[in-house]
């Protein structure tokens, strides 16, 4: 056993040459020193700008729980094979809660030199607890171990993403729960059409963001499965337990059975998963994007429908009147930002050819902001929207301000309710489109004289048509108009309170 690790290739594991001969007595400086001494393949070291160049640690440190992790559980499976020894893996795990209690605290030297982080935890571990350490990387390579990291890693950020959409759609439910009766303008062409409730018109991003977490949900499923045992691209030659490894990193499926990556080559070289969570992220950035529009339409003066929270609005330097929507502007903005790593992502593989690339290490730097832009704009508009609660009263306090009477006046002033008078009129028997035509003419006439179509005298409405009646005040009504749309989907106050206690069923509300 003592052996195995030595037939790792150096060209496979820079970190034996980083380290050799003796990496249990060497100090970091003179790791540094050593690790510019190559294998015997390579005449001269890398230079400076190759090394920069070529070096992921930078940003790729920030897998280190998942890459601890992943190790874990590969020694535990290579002890219970008999493949390393009980009191290696003892050390092993002993290094790596040093480790971890190292880089949890700041203290862990980061080496360039050591390109990545898994070198850069695998060097620091052999220095810990010498051959031990030398032997984790029997039967895998940095190409299983990087996209088994990868892939714990975004499983995390995805149960947290999924925690974080939650909160927001509670947010989104708890505004329209109060806010069922208020009429406001629903738009076609951003022109006035037919009057909505306000809740109704929040709780169709609620359905947005469902479906984007059901997305969530079904990226997670082909995440969650282990790429370890496929060792650099044609599986390993040492008697593996991959299913014990999938089970003690939890990547099982409902039913607890191990979820494996099936080819050695494909698992090793795919990011379709990173790729489809970014199209995932991109789809929820972009339902933040459309609400954002709305908000800053909103809250502009011309329509005075609601107000956000001063924090979340800043200043002019020079207009002192102004208050500026800059939260969800730059949502909107960061929108393209995230659709930009969708694009990185796809194009990063296509034209790989089989298998690991290094191409792939391109991978994490868009992943990463895509799930810090998405985290922080979910937190932010859930605060944004529904307020805090306040864990004294248990109550939201702190969210948009609605303007009710300003939404009223923009839905009475369009001829909201002009599809309401025609369907009236095929109610008493004319075919819908003629209807159609003599509402045009009465809207016109309407318009001409400068009032509402409710304003009209019930004989300027007759001259129209001879069938309408006094009761036709009843549908020229916004909230009769609302009233009457009452099938399911529909903006009848009735149909949005039913969706409101499904939402909050489906969201665990109290
Ligand atoms: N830092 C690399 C990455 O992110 C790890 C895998 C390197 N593998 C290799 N054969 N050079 O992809």
């Amino acid at each position: 056993m003592q052996a195995m690790a030595c037939i790792l290739t150096a060209q496979e594991s820079p970190i034996i040459r980083a380290i050799a001969p003796s990496p249990s007595s060497m100090s970091s400086n003179q790791l540094d020193q050593k690790s510019q001494a190559w294998s015997a393949l390579f005449s001269e070291p890398m230079s400076e700008l190759v090394k920069r160049y070529t070096a992921s640690v930078d940003f790729d440190k920030r897998l280190w729980r998942a890459d601890i992790e992943g190790s874990l559980a590969h020694a535990e499976m290579l002890a219970a094979q008999g493949i390393i020894g009980a009191e290696d893996f003892a050390r092993i795990e002993q290094g790596m809660e040093k480790i971890a209690h190292e880089i949890e605290t700041g203290v862990f030297q980061w080496q360039l030199d050591l390109e990545d982080v898994h070198l850069n935890v695998e060097a620091r571990l052999t220095s810990l607890v010498g051959d031990a350490g030398k032997r984790l990387h029997t039967g895998r390579s940095r190409n299983d171990q990087v996209a088994t990291d990868v892939r714990l890693w975004l499983r995390g950020e995805i149960d947290r993403l999924a925690g974080l959409l939650a909160e927001l759609q509670r947010a989104l439910v708890a505004v329209a729960e109060r806010h069922v009766d208020v009429i406001l303008p629903g738009f076609t062409h951003l022109q006035v059409a037919q009057p909505v409730s306000f809740a109704h018109h929040l709780l169709a991003y609620v359905e947005m963001f469902a479906r984007d977490a059901e997305r969530l949900a079904d990226v997670r499923r082909r995440v969650n499965r282990l790429p370890l045992g496929s060792a650099a691209l044609a599986g390993t030659t040492y008697p593996l337990d991959r299913e014990r490894v999938a089970r003690t990193l939890k990547m099982v499926d409902d039913a607890g059975t191990p979820q494996l990556c099936q080819n050695s080559l494909d698992a090793v070289s795919d990011r379709d998963f990173a790729i489809e969570f970014t199209a995932a992220a991109s789809l929820i950035m972009v339902h933040v994007s459309r609400l954002s529009e709305e908000l800053i339409l909103w809250m502009s003066q011309n329509f005075a429908f609601i107000r956000i929270a001063d924090r979340f609005t800043t200043g002019s330097s020079i207009m002192p009147q102004k208050k500026n929507p800059d939260v969800p502007e730059l949502a909107r903005g960061k929108t393209g930002r995230v659709v930009g790593h969708l694009m990185g992502l796809i194009t990063l593989m296509k034209g790989q050819p089989l298998a690991y690339n290094k191409d792939n290490q391109e991978d994490k730097e868009p992943l990463f902001d895509t799930v810090d832009t998405l985290a922080d704009t979910l937190r932010i508009f859930a605060e944004m929207i529904g307020g805090q609660i306040n864990p004294a009263t248990g109550a939201r306090e702190g969210g948009i301000t609605v303007n009710a009477a300003a939404m009223r006046a923009a839905a009475a002033k369009g001829y909201a309710t002009a599809t309401d008078l025609a369907d009236y009129l095929v109610k008493k028997g004319l075919p819908f489109r003629d209807a159609h035509e003599v509402v045009a003419h009465a809207v016109r006439s309407a318009q001409a004289k400068g009032v509402d179509l409710s304003e009209m005298a019930l004989a300027d409405l007759q001259a129209f048509d001879a069938r309408i009646g006094a009761d036709v005040f009843d549908v020229l009504s916004l909230a009769g108009s609302l009233a009457a749309r009452n099938t399911l989907g529909g903006t009848a106050p009735a149909q949005v309170n039913a969706q409101i206690e499904r939402q909050k069923r489906r969201l665990s509300m109290a």
